[in-house]
């Protein structure tokens, strides 16, 4: 199916009594045995070479990334990743002729010693090792498939679709590619809670308590220290790395790292010494 029919079809998805018309694209179902048949929840449209670079470029793949494509067509993101950037590289898709197609195109850019291809559904996959996700999807099925990136994938992975955005999770940056359109994002660490700690004031080492609220990477929070509570400025959430500062009060800035309930690092009062600080979320059984 070519991209111009993409538009179309996603009328018909979104228009139920419509999506029965006789014709109006190629079979959802698609066979992968003998008796058995699976649904397709997105048709085959390959995004173009230039788009792909694009998506690679956003995302800065390496040698060192491991990129997952989910839902992987005839394996162009997947090949160029590991030929282009000498990635190691995984493609899901539910299709079993796709899957052919993909292993053929790997053979021939004598890529297969970097790359895997998997039938089964993006749904299914397994993907916490990637550092990069790559998605030609439908709105849909972003949606759909938002909670598992956000909860199986490490903080920090990037994630790029072409053309179709999360919903209101907002991409950290948006680019044009000619008529196409490629998001990426930051997988978040979660922060969201009460934190005791201790920080540095002209009283010494004093005990105080950090809230933080989260809608994806977007932070705000207060820091209550000496009965009072400051409300924070600058905050920024980018994977593990956290920054903040105390928009009132004493002037404190903190620059950390999250690990699980967790957060490292450093803490400078305005005009003292950079001081080492732990916060520590609350119910986290220490
Ligand atoms: C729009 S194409 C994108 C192909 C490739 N990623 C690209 O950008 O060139 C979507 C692909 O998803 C596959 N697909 C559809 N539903 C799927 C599912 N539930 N699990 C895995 N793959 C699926 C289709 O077979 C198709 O190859």
């Amino acid at each position: 199916m070519p991209k111009r029919m993409l538009v179309p079809y996603l009328a018909l998805c979104l228009l139920p009594a419509a999506a029965h018309a006789e014709g109006a694209r190629e079979p959802d179902v698609v066979r992968v045995g003998q008796q058995e048949t699976v649904q397709k929840d997105v048709p085959f449209v390959p995004t173009r070479e230039e788009t792909v670079k694009r998506m690679l470029g956003m995302a800065g793949v390496t040698k060192d990334d491991v990129v997952y494509d989910l839902g992987s067509g005839d394996g162009r993101i997947v090949v160029m990743a590991a030929q282009k950037m000498g990635a190691r590289a995984v493609g899901v898709d539910i299709d079993p002729e796709r899957i052919r197609e993909a292993n053929d195109n790997a053979r021939r850019a004598g890529v297969t010693s970097r790359v895997e291809f998997r039938q089964q559904s993006l749904f299914d996959a397994e993907i916490k090792d990637a550092t990069v996700v790559t998605l030609y999807l439908l709105p849909s099925v972003n949606l759909k498939i938002r909670y598992k990136l956000l909860t199986e994938l490490k903080p920090g992975t990037r994630i790029v679709s072409h053309d179709f955005d999360m919903g209101d999770w907002r991409p950290d940056r948006k680019e044009s590619v000619g008529d196409d359109t490629v998001y990426l994002w930051i997988v978040p660490a979660s922060v969201e809670g009460t934190y005791g700690l201790t920080v540095p004031t002209a009283r010494g080492e004093t005990p105080a308590t950090l809230t933080l609220r989260q809608e994806f990477q977007d932070v705000s929070g207060t820091l209550k220290l000496n009965g009072k509570s400051l409300p924070l400025a600058e905050l920024i959430l980018q994977g593990d790395a956290i920054s903040f500062r105390t928009a009132e009060g004493p002037e404190l800035h903190f620059r950390g790292r999250v690990e699980g309930t967790r957060i490292h690092g450093n803490v400078m009062p305005s005009g003292g010494q950079s001081r080492a600080f732990t916060a520590t979320r609350n119910g986290s059984g220490s």
